[in-house]
C-alpha cells in the first residue's frame, strides 16, 4: 500500500507558503493515498522554542490540518513526540548516515549561519530525524514544498545504505511529491528570497492567523517593480516579485499562471494587487474561521491528536521491531 507520510513544524507563524506549497496538496491526495501528518514538535526544538508557545503552535498546526481538510477520521494526524520510535530510529540513522552527507544540506548552513559552533547537534542531525519520521511508517511517498527536496534526496540514500549495510530490502525508496504553482512560494519583501516562519519582518509573509485587513495591507504593500504585468511567463525572467504574486494568485485560483499573465498582460500592480487581495481573503476566510471555530476547542484538537498518535505508534511498533532485530538489537 502506498503511504504518505509529510510533517510542519511548530514554530509559530504558520504562512501562505506552507499551505500552498504543502497543506493544501495533502488534501487532495488523502483519496488515493494512506496519509499521515505529523505536527514535528521534535524538529522545532533544534531552534530554541518557548514552551507555552511551542504547545499552543502545535494545536494550532493540527487544527490548520483539519481546517484545510484532512479527515483525522480517515486518516493520522498527529505530534511527533508522543510517538518514542522517531527518535529510536533516528537513532539508528545517526549511525548510518555519514557527516559528509548532512555537511552538505544547504537548509543546515542557513540556519545555523556563521555561527556554526553554537548550533545545537539536533540541527545538525535534523534530517536524519525528517528520514526516520517518514521510514518508521514505511513512508513510500512525500508531498512537500521546493525547499524540502535536499532532505527527501537524503532520506533516500540512509535508506539505501541501511538496506545495503545489512544486506536487506527493507525500506522503500521515497518519491518526492513537489507539485501545484506555489512549491516555492518568496517573500512579498522581497522576490528572491523564501517565504519563511522565521523572516524578521511580518510583513514578507501571509499568516494563516492574519486578519482581513493585514492580508490587505500586506499585499498593498508588497514590492514590486516599475513596469506593467508581463503577458507571458517567459516575461519573468529579472522579475521575480511579479512571478511571485501571480504565482500566488494562480495558485489560489487553482489555475495555470499562464492564464493569470493573459487575464492581467499589461495592467499595472495596483489593480492587480487588489484583485490578489480580495481572492486571498476569498479562499482563505473559510479555512481561517474554521482554524478559529477549532482553536476554541482545544481539547477536541487534543484528542485528535490523542488518538492519532495511538494509530500511528500501531504502525510503527511492527517495523521498530524489525529494524531491531536486522541491526542486531537483542530483544530478550
Ligand atoms: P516546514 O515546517 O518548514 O514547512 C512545512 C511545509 O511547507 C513547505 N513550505 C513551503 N512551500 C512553498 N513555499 C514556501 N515558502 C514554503 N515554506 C515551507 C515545506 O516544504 C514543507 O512541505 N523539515 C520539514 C518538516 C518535516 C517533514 C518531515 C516533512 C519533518 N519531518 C517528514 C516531510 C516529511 C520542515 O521544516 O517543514
Amino acid at each position: 500500500m502506498d503511504r504518505i507520510f509529510s510533517g510542519v513544524q511548530p514554530t509559530g507563524n504558520l504562512h501562505l507558503g506552507n499551505y500552498l506549497g504543502a497543506i493544501r496538496n495533502w488534501v487532495s491526495l488523502q483519496d488515493r493515498f494512506e496519509c499521515l501528518f505529523c505536527v514535528v514538535d521534535m524538529h522545532a526544538i533544534t531552534t530554541w522554542q518557548e514552551p507555552a508557545a511551542l504547545a499552543a503552535s502545535t494545536r494550532e498546526v493540527a487544527a490548520a490540518m483539519m481546517a484545510a481538510g484532512i479527515d483525522p477520521g480517515r486518516h493520522i494526524i498527529f505530534n511527533q513526540s508522543q510517538v518514542p520510535g522517531h527518535a529510536e530510529l533516528a537513532w539508528i540513522f545517526n549511525c548510518v548516515a555519514r557527516m559528509g552527507w548532512l555537511n552538505r544540506m544547504t537548509q543546515f548552513k542557513e540556519k545555523a549561519g556563521k555561527n556554526r559552533e553554537n548550533a545545537s547537534v539536533g540541527l545538525f542531525a535534523y534530517p536524519n530525524l525528517m528520514a526516520a519520521d517518514i521510514l518508521l511508517y514505511k513512508g513510500t511517498h512525500v508531498p512537500v514544498g521546493e525547499d524540502q527536496k535536499q532532505h527527501l534526496e537524503l532520506t533516500r540514500d540512509i535508506a539505501q545504505k541501511f538496506n545495503n549495510d545489512f544486506g536487506v530490502d527493507f525500506f522503500p525508496i521515497v518519491e518526492p511529491l513537489i507539485f501545484g504553482s506555489a512549491t516555492r512560494v518568496m517573500s512579498l519583501r522581497d522576490g528572491t528570497a523564501k517565504m519563511s516562519k522565521s523572516d524578521a519582518s511580518d510583513y514578507s509573509r501571509i499568516n494563516m492567523t492574519d486578519d482581513a485587513d493585514a492580508i490587505a495591507r500586506k499585499i498593498r504593500k508588497a514590492k514590486t517593480d516599475p513596469h506593467p504585468l508581463p503577458a507571458s511567463t517567459d516575461a519573468f525572467d529579472g522579475r521575480p516579485e511579479a512571478a511571485n504574486l501571480m504565482g500566488i494568485f494562480a495558485a489560489l485560483a487553482d489555475t495555470p499562471v499562464e492564464d493569470v499573465c493573459g487575464r492581467f498582460a499589461g495592467q499595472p500592480f495596483s489593480t492587480f494587487k487588489q484583485e490578489l487581495a480580495d481572492l486571498a481573503l476569498a479562499t482563505l476566510a473559510p479555512m481561517q474561521d474554521e482554524m478559529r471555530r477549532l482553536m476554541a476547542d482545544p481539547s477536541h484538537v487534543d484528542g485528535v491528536l490523542r488518538d492519532g498518535a495511538a494509530r500511528a505508534r500501531g504502525l510503527a511498533e511492527p517495523v521498530l521491531r524489525e529494524v531491531q532485530d536486522i541491526v542486531g538489537f537483542l530483544r530478550p
